[in-house]
């Protein structure tokens, strides 16, 4: 199914989101507000991620895309991006056939290019085993950046038009790097900032952004609700006036 464009139709808006997007913040201070070294605190984010997939599946959410290594990260001490590497590549092997039988649609995006070989193999088997259920999607974005996102797409269209100049954002659109989603309803972000960070830049552009000061380690099922609970008391108006909205609901 295609997607709707935001800026190019109104979509339809339900009371549940239909596409949550997290970053994940906060894992380091986590760990350093309990004395402990702050891969402890990512270790322990793994839980965090299992727990708010499987609320997600119960809540009917039917896309949850967790920002889980940016563009940027690179730029941290060595040691700690290694350990982050092998996080990811022990959760693929672990969890990967439990989402597979719970219905989970598993699919990362970034540039993997630059992820070691064992770990792109496990990211291509594991999008390839599960490709075919759709009960909910999971979109991890690694080595992701929004930029990153835009300029890939840019490229390909221009590479797929030879000649062609002028493009729309219908056309731009199916190149981006989730083109199989619609935009994310509710963006979250755990830890406290309150920024984008180079996350999914052109697909929020009418997202509902809700920020909490909870680290990820300590976001849960019922810290999920609260953010649900904070997306349903707003008015999604896509650039209309309330007085629209009110006389669209009395009209249906
Ligand atoms: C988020 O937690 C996880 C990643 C960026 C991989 P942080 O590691 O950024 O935790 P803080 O922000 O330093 O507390
Ligand atoms: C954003 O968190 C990236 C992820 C959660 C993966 P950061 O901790 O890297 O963001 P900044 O550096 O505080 O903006
Ligand atoms: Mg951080």
């Amino acid at each position: 199914m295609k997607h709707l464009s935001s800026t190019l139709t109104i979509p339809n808006v339900s009371s549940v989101p239909r596409h949550v997007a997290i970053i994940m913040d906060g894992n380091g201070r986590w760990a350093t507000k309990r004395f402990m070294p702050r891969v402890a605190g990512h270790g322990k984010g793994v839980e965090s991620v299992r727990t708010i997939v499987e609320a997600c599946v119960a809540r009917g959410i039917e896309y949850l895309t967790l920002f889980a290594f940016s563009s940027e990260n690179w730029r941290r001490p060595a040691d700690e991006v290694s350990l982050l590497m092998r996080l990811f590549v022990t959760a693929l092997e672990r969890e990967v056939s439990k989402m597979h039988a719970n219905g989970i649609r598993l699919k990362v995006v970034g540039d993997l290019s630059r992820f070691d070989i064992k770990l792109q193999k496990l990211i291509v088997d594991a999008q390839r085993r599960t490709a075919d259920n759709r009960r909910l999607t999971v979109t991890v974005c690694a080595n992701y950046g929004g930029r990153w996102d835009i300029m890939q797409a840019v490229n390909k269209m221009i590479a797929a038009n030879p000649g062609a100049s002028d493009f729309s954002e219908e056309q731009l659109v199916p190149y981006l790097s989730m083109a199989y989603a619609p935009e994310p309803d509710l963006f979250i972000r755990t830890g406290g900032e309150e920024r984008i960070s180079n996350f999914l830049l052109w697909q929020l552009a009418y997202t509902e952004l809700y920020f909490t000061e909870t680290y990820w380690p300590d976001f849960d099922a019922a810290e999920l609700d609260r953010a649900i609970e904070s997306y349903q008391q707003r008015e999604r108006r896509f650039g209309r006036t309330s007085e629209q909205l009110i006389e669209q609901k009395k009209a249906s």
